[in-house]
């Protein structure tokens, strides 16, 4: 009977999608790839993959551009940590390595952003050594294969054992890609198609007619917290004013509107009011709502509220921003903004504040 690497294999070579990172092994384009996988849909992925390649070719070309250039390219991908980190690793690689990404895993995780994944996935893939990944899929998949009592995030270790005598020493790389796009394709969370599945012979789950029993569920995942933000858009003489947040904090280094969270027992006029003038130190007349907008991202979830708002007097000092601009509103696709505030700018009323 043909072995478990093998069966997987086959599969993949049949069925594997033609991704644009699989048709180099250039490290740096399979590092990037992978950073962006990272939390992101294969399909979502591709798009901004391509974009970046095309601006940045080498990794090089990444350590030379501005954080702003390069957050401009991750903007709408999210977790924009993982952009920062890749920029810093560049100039890691460019400072200490001659430019050239090492090959050991060892190695490769003293760079910044990259850990036990990325090193597995970037030397497998890329320079062919022999270390399995765990990821999502993964764990799903060898879960569900060895009927494994213990819940997701502590089946690692055994999981990991489990890898490591049925990767395919030839080709670890491809079977490495093999599972993770098993998992996206046939082993899904929902409604598996088992019947489908190139290794359905050797899972218990299957066998037992208890697929849906795994992986085992751990504890639920901690709320996260949501806020209420009003914010401004600042007129004054056709030009819109926008900061920049400070770079160490959540969203750091991308701009927005200014404003900020919502007080009990304040209303929206009167934070938007108050936020800028602890931020800026400038007063504004608070004018027409604008829009509402629900979003969430990695870490909390936010509710904006958006009024028209006009400069009224006051010198601008970056209290609390790392800096400001005054911009006409034809320019929001310059300045890298963070998802939420992208469902205003369509709803901006360009001739205001023209007089
Ligand atoms: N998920 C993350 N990296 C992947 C890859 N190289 N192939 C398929 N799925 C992935």
């Amino acid at each position: 009977m043909k072995s478990f690497d093998v069966h997987i294999l086959n599969w993949y070579d049949k069925n594997k999608l033609l991704l644009p990172w699989r048709k180099s092994k250039d490290p740096y384009k399979i590092w990037v790839s992978e950073i962006m996988l990272q939390q992101t849909q294969v399909q979502t992925v591709v798009p901004f993959y391509n974009k970046w390649i095309k601006s940045f070719p080498t990794l090089k070309s990444v350590a030379h551009a501005s954080d702003q250039k390069i957050f401009k390219h991750w903007e709408g991908l999210g977790y924009y940590k993982r952009a920062e980190h890749l920029r810093l690793a560049c100039i890691q690689l460019l400072e200490n390595y001659n430019g050239v990404i090492p090959k050991s895993k060892k190695e490769l995780m003293l760079l910044k952003g990259i850990g036990e994944y990325t090193s597995s996935a970037i030397s497998s893939i890329a320079f062919n050594k022999i270390h399995p990944v765990i990821d999502g899929n993964v764990r799903r998949i060898i879960s569900r294969l060895l009927c494994l009592s213990t819940s997701v995030l502590k089946s690692d270790k055994k999981i990991m054992i489990f890898l490591k005598t049925v990767i395919n020493k030839k080709r670890p790389g491809d079977f490495n890609q093999a599972i993770m796009e098993l998992g996206q394709k046939i082993c899904r969370p929902q409604n598996p198609e088992c019947q489908l599945c190139p290794i359905a012979t050797f899972c218990q789950s299957y066998k037992m007619d208890c697929v849906s029993e795994y992986p085992k569920k751990g504890k639920k995942k901690k709320k996260i917290p949501h806020y209420n933000i009003g914010v401004g858009i600042i007129w004054h003489k056709g030009s819109i004013l926008i900061t920049k947040r400070k770079k160490n904090g959540l969203l750091g280094g991308l701009w927005e509107f200014p404003g900020g969270k919502i007080y009990k027992n304040e209303s929206i006029e009167e934070c938007i009011k108050r936020e800028i003038k602890e931020e800026l130190s400038i007063e504004v007349d608070v004018a027409d709502f604008i829009t509402k907008v629900n979003h969430r991202y990695s870490h909390f979830s936010i509710t904006l509220y958006a009024h028209n708002c006009y400069y009224k007097k006051g010198k601008i000092k970056c209290n609390s921003a790392d800096d400001w601009k005054w911009i006409s509103p034809g320019a929001f696709d310059s300045y890298p903004f963070p998802k939420a505030n992208h469902y205003i700018f369509p709803k901006i009323n360009h001739s205001i504040g023209a007089a």
